[in-house]
């Protein structure tokens, strides 16, 4: 795949690659989605992060064939949403995500959650599913998303079959640290989701003091920290400057004292910002 702006790509297991930095859409509402995606594209984002829960994908697919951007150019994730666990389901849901976003062919879908607690505890079959749409061709790679280890384990042993990425809650409050091992032990790719702590990281004072050293604004300082960390990130804003500002982070370095103290805010499981994925059960 050739990208033509200044974004690293990162390699994954299946030997596939992904822009380091993309665009998030959660909570972009679908009123907005068209014109919010698309000003994503044209500030130059190349990656864009929707799943079927978010209720945008038809527009996030309007917005792409707007863009008159080809088609191997743009990389597109979408995730499996929690009710659609079962196999059948699986098979249909990826067919209208498809649809909706408007390719032939999606790059990379995710389980959205384990939900280990629900269909009696069988995350195992739900997983096989998602192999059998890359068999098909339609899918490039399957990942998952909020897999804690044992649930990286499970899946990994019992299909001999490794998620090429797993999409996780990761930023300075809450680095997440042991599943983000674990899945590096398992050459997994580790996506931080709401890599700006949903935008709190923006007022704590370690980044604000960072920013000021730097000469850089807080949402760079933190964007910076999470690529030197190696992680891929897709930071949403509702801005065109918010955007601008977030996909211009390649040409600065963070030095190892920096890392440091940002690395030092992480307060563990008490950071969280989202729910614990060992007992979210939400369907
Ligand atoms: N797999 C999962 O379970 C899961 C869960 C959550 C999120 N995600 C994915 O991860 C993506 C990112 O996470 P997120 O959207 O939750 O949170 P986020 O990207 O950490 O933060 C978004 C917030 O930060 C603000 N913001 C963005 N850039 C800014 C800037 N330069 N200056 C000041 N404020 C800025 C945004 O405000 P404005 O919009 O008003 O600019 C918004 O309120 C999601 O969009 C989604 O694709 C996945």
């Amino acid at each position: 795949m050739a990208f033509t702006h200044k974004t690293p790509s990162i390699k994954l297991s299946d030997g596939t690659s992904i822009p380091q930095l993309g665009f998030g859409t959660f909570q972009v509402p679908p009123a907005d989605a068209v014109e919010t995606v698309g000003a994503a594209l044209e500030v130059g984002f190349r990656h864009i992060d929707t799943a079927q829960g978010y209720q945008n994908e038809a527009e996030v697919g309007e917005a792409i064939a707007n863009s008159g951007i080809a088609r191997d150019e743009i990389y597109v994730t979408s995730k499996l949403t929690n009710s659609k666990h079962a196999r059948e389901d699986v098979m249909r849901s990826f067919d209208e995500t498809l649809e909706k976003l408007r390719l032939d062919r999606l790059d990379l879908f995710l389980i959205h959650w384990p939900l280990p607690t629900k269909y009696d505890g069988d995350f195992v079959s739900t997983w096989k599913a998602m192999l059998e749409l890359v068999e098909d061709g339609r899918l490039t790679s399957a990942g998952v998303s909020n897999f804690e280890p044992a649930h990286l384990t499970k899946i990994i042993e019992e299909t001999g079959a490794t998620p090429v990425v797993n999409q996780i809650e990761a930023h300075p409050f809450f680095r997440n640290d042991v599943a983000r091992r674990a899945s590096h032990e398992q050459a997994i790719a580790v996506e931080a989701w709401g890599p700006l702590a949903k935008g709190e990281a923006l007022s704590d004072p370690v980044v604000k003091a960072i920013a000021a050293e730097t000469d850089r604004a807080a949402s760079q300082v933190v964007l910076r920290w999470h690529v030197q960390r190696g992680d891929i990130i897709f930071p949403k804003s509702m801005h065109r400057e918010r955007m601008a500002e977030n996909l211009a982070i390649f040409d600065f370095e963070l030095s190892d004292d920096q890392i440091a103290r940002i690395d030092a805010l992480d307060k563990g499981d008490e950071g969280r910002q989202g729910p614990n994925p060992n007992t979210f059960d939400k369907v």
